[in-house]
């Protein structure tokens, strides 16, 4: 029995050759740091344990342009996905060839040490175009490279630690650990399932089938790292993996986390994914059409389109050495009750419930055939993934000053308090400015600072399960963006545009803030000598000129009813899962 050799016919260990303590006295003393993001943090993981073989550091030039344009290293070896190092052009200038960076955690902890020996400009269009085939920021790869620093670095990378992780120690293994159980258990021929989502009957009876039929052992490896934004946690994940592990015959199956980072770069991650198994002893992998997808670009069309994720596994699979398994849809024949491929369920009465489908039962908290999932499985999705009703939300008002955002908050956190049943927390323009914000003036930045806080105050308090009302001006349509993307991730958003016009605003004027700006005593005042740029799609508009607070409030109300955030509406949770699904 010998297990596959590794990529490249080596598997790298990247904390051996040097002394880690050493380098720890050299990186407190000498060296700048680099606080690596989530990302960087899972590649110099699986750089240092050998998972990314041949790889021993993050790509050099050469390797970076022939992978983009070859999908091979410089060496020639088969190679789809850069590893890069990025940092921006002022740190990479600060630095000398051969000096030695530190690479930290955000808690300071020392991964490794960086020895300098390249910087060379990211050609982002390039990468773009190449890896993801396309430049636009709707796929989440593109989007993150905006984000990141415009030089790459190379050069000699010493693992001093591992990166600290506290939960499921039991099952994260790094592929030294994975090829020795391996070995103490007899397995060489082992089939890898990939998987970021929770897995139901279908996707047991689908790996249940490719052991069968070629007569192997199983490693369920998830990924745990950097994911689809919008997707599952990993720790209710993870507890639903365990439960699914009970149900394959007894020591024929492995579960075993992986810290990847997505790239959600379809079939040429496919292919690096199935290399990275190599690198973890298994001789299969199973390969989805649309492995690793982005979902749909902004005119609701594939990314990928026919390219297929399969079949560049497939053309790739003789050289890296490993067998491609077709995922094929698993479709449930109530009359056999019994999975089937849907190549082979022929005529027979086949049922299936959708990835949409499945999130709207779970929100409305409604029956999930038995068929589709295990109970336990369903018990830990319930757990966090709590109907509409029972999840926190943020209503984030907007307009001008003396609009009546203030007035509108109170009367429905008035009517909140009524309901009861979740804690409620107004977070308005002048509370904020008191507590939160008292250092910050009416600059663009400073209006924009303060807009992120109360979104991450509001973001905090919606994850918690209760209810935040904001009602700052936020005259920035990219801060209130910023702050949706913050709160939906975690719950429910409402955003409703005070739309009463300018000069009832200043009619009113009840603060005399209006007189003064019109005076030239305050400075930068909004609508009058600051912009407001009007929201394009909030959930509600409401002018205050003609309507009493209560009946503004009791507009949102029926908005939240109709949304399935608040029960006894009419509504059909529709709009609000339609919603979710669409920030998934
Ligand atoms: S922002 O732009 O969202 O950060 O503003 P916000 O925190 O909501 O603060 C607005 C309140 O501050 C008072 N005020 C001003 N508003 C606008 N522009 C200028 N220059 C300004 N100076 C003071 C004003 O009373 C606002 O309160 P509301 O409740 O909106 O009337």
């Amino acid at each position: 029995m010998a297990l596959i050799q590794p990529h490249g016919g080596k598997l790298v260990n990247g904390y051996a050759g040097h002394n880690a303590s050493e380098l720890k006295t050299i990186a407190a003393v000498h060296s700048k740091t680099v606080t690596l993001t989530r990302k960087q943090l899972c590649d110099a993981e699986l750089l240092l344990n050998g998972a990314f073989s041949p790889l021993t550091t993050f790509m050099s030039e050469a390797d970076y342009t022939s992978v983009l344009h070859d999908m091979r290293l410089s060496d020639g070896t088969v190679w789809p996905m850069p590893i890069c190092l990025d940092v921006t052009s002022e740190f990479a200038d600060s630095i000398q060839m051969g000096e030695r960076i530190a690479l930290r955690d955000h808690e300071g902890l020392l991964i490794a040490l960086l020895q300098v020996n390249e910087k060379f400009k990211a050609d982002k269009t390039r990468e773009a175009e190449l890896v993801f085939g396309t430049t636009s920021t709707a796929h989440p790869a593109v989007a993150a490279m905006q984000e990141e620093g415009e030089v790459y670095l190379s050069g000699e990378l010493l693992g001093v630690e591992a990166p600290a992780h506290y939960d499921f120690t039991h099952i994260r293994r790094t592929p030294y650990e994975v090829r020795a159980e391996f070995e103490e258990k007899g397995w060489d021929r082992i089939v890898a399932f990939q998987t970021r989502n929770p897995m139901h009957r279908a996707h047991y009876e689908l790996t249940h089938r490719a052991m069968e039929d070629h007569g192997l052992n199983l490693l369920v490896h998830p990924v745990v790292g950097v994911t689809k934004p919008g997707d599952i946690d990993y720790y209710t994940r993870t507890r639903c993996y365990e439960h699914v592990m009970h149900n394959y015959p007894e020591d024929t199956a492995m579960l075993s986390l992986l810290p990847l980072a997505m790239r959600m770069g379809g079939p040429r991650e496919a292919l690096w994914h199935a290399i990275i198994r190599k690198n973890y002893g298994c001789t299969h992998f199973i390969v989805g059409r649309d492995h690793a997808g982005p979902g749909k670009d902004e005119n609701g069309k594939d990314f990928y389109g026919p390219y297929d994720a399969q079949e560049l596994v497939n053309k790739y699979a003789d050289e890296i050495g490993i067998t491609m398994i077709p995922f094929k849809e698993m479709l449930y024949v109530p009359e056999k009750d019994l999975y089937v491929p849907r190549d082979e369920a022929g005529k027979l009465q086949s049922e299936s419930i959708s990835g949409t489908a499945f999130r709207k039962m779970l929100a409305e908290g409604g029956h999930i055939p038995a068929w589709f999932s295990f109970p336990e499985v369903l018990k830990e999705l319930r757990k966090t993934m709590k109907p509409l009703h029972e999840r926190g939300f943020t209503v984030f008002f907007t307009g001008l000053s003396g609009s009546g955002k203030s007035t509108v908050a109170n009367a429905l956190l008035n009517k909140f308090m009524e309901m009861g049943g979740r804690s409620v927390t107004l977070l308005d323009g002048d509370i904020v400015r008191t507590h939160l914000s008292s250092e910050l003036g009416f600059s663009k930045e400073h209006r924009e600072i303060n807009i992120t806080r109360i979104g991450f105050v509001a973001s905090e308090i919606t994850k918690a399960g209760g209810i935040a009302l904001c009602a700052p001006i936020a005259p920035y349509a990219s801060t209130r963006r910023t702050v949706r993307d913050m709160i939906s991730s975690v719950g429910g958003f409402l955003e409703v545009h005070i739309s009463t016009p300018l000069e009832i605003c200043e009619k009113r004027d009840r603060k005399g803030l209006y007189a003064k700006a019109r005076a030239g005593i305050i400075k930068n005042f909004t609508g009058i000598s600051d912009p407001y740029e009007v929201p394009t799609s909030p959930e509600l508009s409401i002018d205050t000129s003609g309507m009493q607070p209560d009946e503004a409030a009791e507009q949102i109300v029926l908005k939240l009813q109709k949304m399935g955030y608040i029960l006894g509406g009419a509504g059909t949770h529709a709009e609000a899962e339609e919603k979710a699904t669409e920030q998934a």
